[in-house]
């Protein structure tokens, strides 16, 4: 593969941006925050019950005009409105990509092939209502008249990763009767783990597939029909304890799904971004369908903020050019999030998939070579644990990392002084990236100490800390189903922008495709098919895997 350079050629602000990020010296953060009263004021965005703070930016107002007029340049409104109104933006695919209107906060009209896809969209928010109504109401109980209490969502990539996201983080919205539980790999231990302490009589599964063809999740979806046969249910009691999801309805029929269970999907919904959909049914029965949406209006919200607000007051837009920055000019390969709220412990899990499916791609829409870099590895975790781990590197390690602190203001589970700990540890970490700490602080430090001249000397430069390093602060009061949405919807909306700057289709797999295909070509041959016409380092291994299961 030829290895594309970092800058972002084809702008007019490119080679000056290249000079001024070189230009930056090296306590820029460091006075920039000490000395510029309205810092804060100048980089901060109030909106849709988020605030995001990105005065911790290497960022004055000249670069960010100049970042600005590459949004402008790549037509970003223009994209904006192309997605809003149903075009056909995933071209390899052609499909439209509209999971923005399973949020909308209106009931205008949006044409997909020439038809109006709200009525089917409130028709399928109402069939999910009904269940949840049901199911909550005890209408629809187990086989043998016990509550269902268990619901096992069973998917994997987007039909799992965010919804398990939602359910976490909103665990302080459960309703009490439903505990959601998931299972997404095909490894035998994960379904093996969650039937084991799970009673049949009081447990759903949701079998949850845009294609109904993911081998994991028919795979597991078969594992847990077995399973219910074996304690007793007859195919007839199946209909009160199995539901889909999925654009294939006829798959499902065909597994043996009640039609009357079944929801839909489209291919408009991608399957990154299809929490908003039926998909996310585990959602509504856990948090109750109110608190659905909730969501979808908080992430309603956030795309009226991004469709109506100029660019330059335009959280997502911002946040998309704060990353091109550091990628093409600062050289950063990664993108961190840290969430200081243990609900959102696997959100970069959930925003690996929208990021990095979404622009982990290297041709461009018209089919050549993209001409820079493209998305980022996206990786995180959760405050503090993340301190005591990994955020070392970022203190004093030789990458940049331009990282995101989610810090809630309050917490649903106030322990003592706990969660202010927290949130001071969240504020404390992106300040100490800011500002470091100085050769003349770590030797007035080492002095006050009184430690020898010898000593001084050689431990400075070990307890220096570079600082000047970027992140974002993304508060909001409270973590709820409407600021969840909004947060959510800010990452999807941001991944968009970069894809569109950079030409490519945000909306494709099919690197992800070719490993679904060698897999199932190479099944045969771990079963004992003739694999002689192997390379023999593949040939060796699947030996190797013979030998040990004979
Ligand atoms: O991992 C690839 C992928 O195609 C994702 O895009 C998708 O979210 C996931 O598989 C699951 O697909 P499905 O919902 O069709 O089972």
């Amino acid at each position: 593969m030829t290895i594309q350079p970092s800058a972002l050629p084809g702008f007019s602000a490119s080679s000056e941006l290249e000079e001024l990020y070189h230009q930056l010296p090296a306590d820029f953060l460091r006075t920039a925050l000490a000395q510029e009263t309205d810092r804060f004021d100048r980089y901060s965005i109030d909106a849709c019950g988020l605030l995001l703070d990105y005065s911790r930016h290497l960022i004055d107002d000249y670069i960010l005009e100049k970042l600005l007029s590459i949004a402008t340049e790549a037509d970003v409104s223009g994209a904006i409105e192309d997605q809003f109104t149903g075009a056909i933006i995933n071209s390899t695919e052609q499909r439209a990509v509209l999971h923005s209107a399973l949020r909308s906060l209106d009931n205008q009209e949006i044409l997909v092939n020439g038809k109006d896809i709200k009525p089917d969209i409130y028709a399928a928010q109402e069939q999910m209502k009904n269940i949840c109504q049901k199911i909550h109401s005890r209408a629809w109980s187990g086989y043998t008249g016990k509550p269902i209490r268990h619901v096992v969502n069973i998917g994997i990539g987007g039909s799992f990763l965010g919804l398990k996201v939602v359910t976490d983080a909103l665990k302080p919205f459960r309703n009490g009767q439903i505990t959601p539980h998931y299972v997404a790999n095909i490894d035998p231990a994960d379904i093996t783990d969650e039937l084991a302490s799970l009673d049949p009589e009081e447990t759903l599964f949701i079998i949850a597939s845009k294609t109904f063809t993911t081998l994991e999740t028919l795979s597991n979806a078969n594992v847990a029909r077995s399973w219910l046969l074996q304690k007793g249910l007859k195919e007839s009691d199946l209909a009160n304890h199995l539901i889909a999801v999925s654009c294939n309805i006829s798959a499902a029929v065909a597994f043996g799904v009640a039609e009357e269970n079944i929801l839909p999907l489209w291919d408009w919904v991608g399957g990154r971004y299809s929490l908003w959909s039926s998909i996310g049914l585990i959602i509504a029965l856990s948090i109750g369908y109110d608190n659905f949406e909730a969501l979808l209006a908080g992430a309603g919200e956030m795309d009226e903020h991004f469709r109506s607000t100029p660019l330059n007051h335009n959280m997502p837009v911002i946040m998309a050019l704060l990353g091109l920055w550091y990628r093409h000019w600062g050289g950063a390969q990664s993108h961190a999030v840290f969430s200081y709220d243990h609900g959102l412990r696997d959100l970069s899990n959930h925003l690996q998939q929208v990021d990095m499916e979404s622009n982990g791609k290297s041709v461009q829409h018209n089919g050549k070579s993209v001409v820079s870099v493209t998305g980022p590895i996206i990786w995180g975790g959760a405050g503090t644990n993340d301190q005591h781990a990994y955020m070392q590197l970022l203190h004093q390690g030789t990458c940049t990392i331009p990282a995101d602190f989610i810090l809630p203001a309050s917490s649903h589970t106030p322990v003592n002084d706990q969660h202010a700990w927290l949130f001071t540890n969240g504020l404390a970490q992106a300040n100490a990236l800011a500002n470091g700490r100085s050769l003349e602080e770590v030797k007035a430090e080492l002095e006050a100490a009184e430690k020898s001249a010898k000593d001084i000397e050689w431990l400075t430069p070990h307890k220096v800390v570079p600082g000047n390093r970027p992140s974002s602060i993304l508060l909001c009061n409270s973590l709820t189903p409407k600021t969840l949405g909004a947060i959510l919807a800010l990452y999807e909306q941001k991944v968009f922008v970069q894809g569109v700057i950079w030409n490519i289709n945000s909306f494709d797999q099919w690197g992800v495709e070719l490993g679904k295909l060698l897999g199932k070509q190479l099944y045969p041959m771990i079963e004992g098919g003739d694999a002689s016409k192997l390379d023999s380092s593949t040939r060796n291994i699947i030996e190797r895997f013979r030998k040990v299961n004979a």
